[in-house]
């Protein structure tokens, strides 16, 4: 007997993406569980140098994790503890933990409501003499206004390292997201789009020296820098992880292509103020939509709308970092009035390369009518 109800639509898929390549992932499995290979081999050398050639970058090192990503970017790039780093309070916690867990201060400035990223006009007034680094966070895969963030980095002598965790794929005025900062890290997470089935990360370096220092300290190898002798540790990137990143890589693009489909039937019902608005008026820009996000002040009623219709939704950030138990350790830098904003008024709503392009129409149609109606009874 067939059921008429209709399938839940969920916020991932994080098989059947997957399922093109498990014949591949087997076979390889089997090579490399008979090579006796598990540390550090092929896979981690091969992946580090494709991602880092696409990336637009000389070197990349494969690490334990995102978060491990950022404490290793961070403690290379000389952030000491007293040191501020300013950043954004709408992102996930790691990127505040690492600067904690470095006894460093996150300070942070507000987002701009348009794509949700730290507003780089507020950078220079939250630097004081204990700045050591800016640290922007592409979020949901929206390019940050990285020239002006470079600008006023390079301006005050400080550091920038981005935490692209979210944001394989994301370009900026034509170029990889990664390829601005000193170093940025990426996460391999299985949620991401270019994900593995564990945990994984990756740092992207602008200079071979640093990648050296990573590849020490992700090995067990003490390093001196600035003057001060670091301990070395164990966070290299798992070569099976390697492996299906690398299988997975080659579907990159078709997956993205999908996701960009799917945006863009979400944009044909969503007036342009409820949405993502890139810097530069979109160009040169690219979004990887890590999610797709529509903005509304009734946001909690659109959501029980899309649950009673079988329609998962998320809800990031609310409340904002400097609401955080941990915000004790960190400091703000003037109003964060619209990050607090974005905690309460942003629903991502489905989005991945196995959502069928009617169930986005659906979805669309749905949100759409929902903002009409929202709009209708403000201006009534
Ligand atoms: C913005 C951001 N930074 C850092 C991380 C940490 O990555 P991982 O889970 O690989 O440690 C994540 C993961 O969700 C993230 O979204």
């Amino acid at each position: 007997m067939s059921s008429s109800v209709p399938k839940r639509i969920g916020r991932y898929d994080l098989v059947t993406p997957m399922l093109p390549c498990k014949d591949e992932i087997l076979q390889r499995f089997e090579r490399f569980l008979m090579s006796g290979q598990y540390i550090l081999g092929e896979e981690v050398r091969l992946l580090e140098e494709k991602l880092a050639e696409e990336c637009g970058v000389p070197a990349a090192v494969g690490v334990a994790s995102g978060s491990s990503a950022l404490f290793l970017a961070l403690s290379v790039a000389g952030v000491r503890p007293g040191d501020e780093v300013i950043t954004t309070p709408y992102t996930f916690d790691a990127t505040m933990e690492a600067i904690i867990l470095l006894d460093a201060v996150p300070v942070f400035v507000d987002i701009k409501p348009q794509d949700l990223n730290l507003d780089s006009g507020l950078l220079a007034d939250a630097i004081t003499p204990k700045t050591r680094a800016f640290l922007p966070v592409p979020i949901f895969g929206a390019p940050c206004d990285m020239d002006p963030i470079m600008a006023v980095a390079a301006e005050h002598g400080i550091q920038v390292i981005a935490d692209m965790a979210q944001a394989w794929g994301t370009f900026y005025d034509g170029r990889p997201i990664g390829s601005y900062a000193r170093m940025s890290t990426l996460s391999f997470y299985p949620t991401k789009n270019l994900p593995g089935i564990g945990d994984g990360g990756m740092i992207f370096c602008r200079s071979a020296e640093d990648a050296e220092l990573i590849r020490r300290i992700r090995g067990h190898l003490p390093v001196r820098m600035n003057g001060h002798l670091y301990t070395g540790w164990n966070s290299r990137l798992d070569e099976v992880q390697a492996m299906v990143i690398r299988i997975r890589r080659e579907r990159f693009a078709a997956e993205q292509a999908d996701r960009d489909k799917v945006a863009e039937i979400y944009d044909g019902y969503i007036p342009a103020t409820n949405r993502l608005q890139t810097p530069n008026g979109g160009r040169g820009m690219k979004v990887t939509y890590h999610q797709y996000w529509v903005r509304c002040r009734n946001r909690d009623d659109l959501r029980m709308l899309l649950d009673r219709e079988g329609i998962d939704t998320g809800v990031y950030y609310d409340p904002p970092l400097h609401h955080h138990e941990l915000a004790v350790y960190c400091r703000t830098s003037g109003s964060m009035a619209e990050a607090e904003r974005a905690g309460r008024e942003v629903l991502t709503l489905p989005i991945h390369a196995a959502l069928p392009f009617a169930d986005a129409h659906r979805i669309g149609a749905l949100v759409g009518q929902f903002l009409e109606q929202e709009a209708a009874s403000t201006s009534a």
